[in-house]
């Protein structure tokens, strides 16, 4: 399956699924693209550090259409069936999830519904959760509501701070992005509603 991952910082989760696909954890895949809308992403040094094509696309004054647009393009040019947001921090628009329908997957860093939008460790520990954890789902229209494909649970500790907190999880979304793209790219998974199948079918 041809990958494409959007970014906008760091890469952590990006550099995590390139090296699964590199060393056949991912397997009969390909990273076709990292595309960041940040020229300044940390991440596009680590993309093209592994021999991978990186494009910097900004907003540059433009509407949000217009802006998804040129992405777009460059995706199909790539012949992307998967794009993979990974720390991308716009809301894409109505006519990019139509041109990817039920092929965009996103990670976010709490057991969603909970906690939606930015700073979702933040807001996490100001609620005073025992749990949290993080989600990769197919991406819709809304805000990190599309149909949820796994979830890891991470316990909450009385002396977390943000920094503690958010590292903690990092460490388990990786992992779980790996496994939940394996599935995808096996095909053995089935959109049932707000979930997604994925066990035996
Ligand atoms: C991660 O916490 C991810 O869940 C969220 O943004 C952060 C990106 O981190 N969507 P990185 O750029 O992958 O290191």
């Amino acid at each position: 399956m041809n990958i494409g991952i959007l970014i906008s910082g760091r890469g952590s989760n990006m550099l995590a699924l390139v090296e699964a696909v590199k060393n056949g954890e991912i397997p009969d895949s390909k990273v076709k693209i990292v595309i960041s809308d940040n020229r300044n992403a940390a991440g596009l040094s680590k993309a093209a550090a592994h021999k991978i094509k990186t494009v910097v696309i900004e907003l540059r004054g433009r509407t949000r259409r217009e802006h998804d647009a040129e992405i777009i393009a460059e995706l199909q040019k790539q012949n992307v069936e998967l794009v993979c947001l990974a720390g991308y921090l716009r809301l894409l628009s109505p006519e990019f999830i139509a041109a990817f329908r039920n092929s965009i997957i996103n990670i976010h860093p709490s057991l969603l519904p909970a906690f939606p939008g930015l700073e979702a460790q933040r807001q996490a520990l100001e609620y005073g959760v025992k749990f949290t954890g993080c989600t990769v789902h197919f991406v819709d229209e809304g805000l990190d509501s599309g149909s949820i494909i796994r979830q890891k649970v991470v316990s909450v500790l009385d002396n977390d701070t943000i920094e503690t907190l958010t590292n903690r999880i990092l460490s388990e979304e990786h992992a779980l992005y790996i496994e939940a793209v394996k599935q995808i790219v096996s095909g053995n998974y089935k959109i049932n509603g707000r979930g997604v199948l994925t066990d035996a079918i």
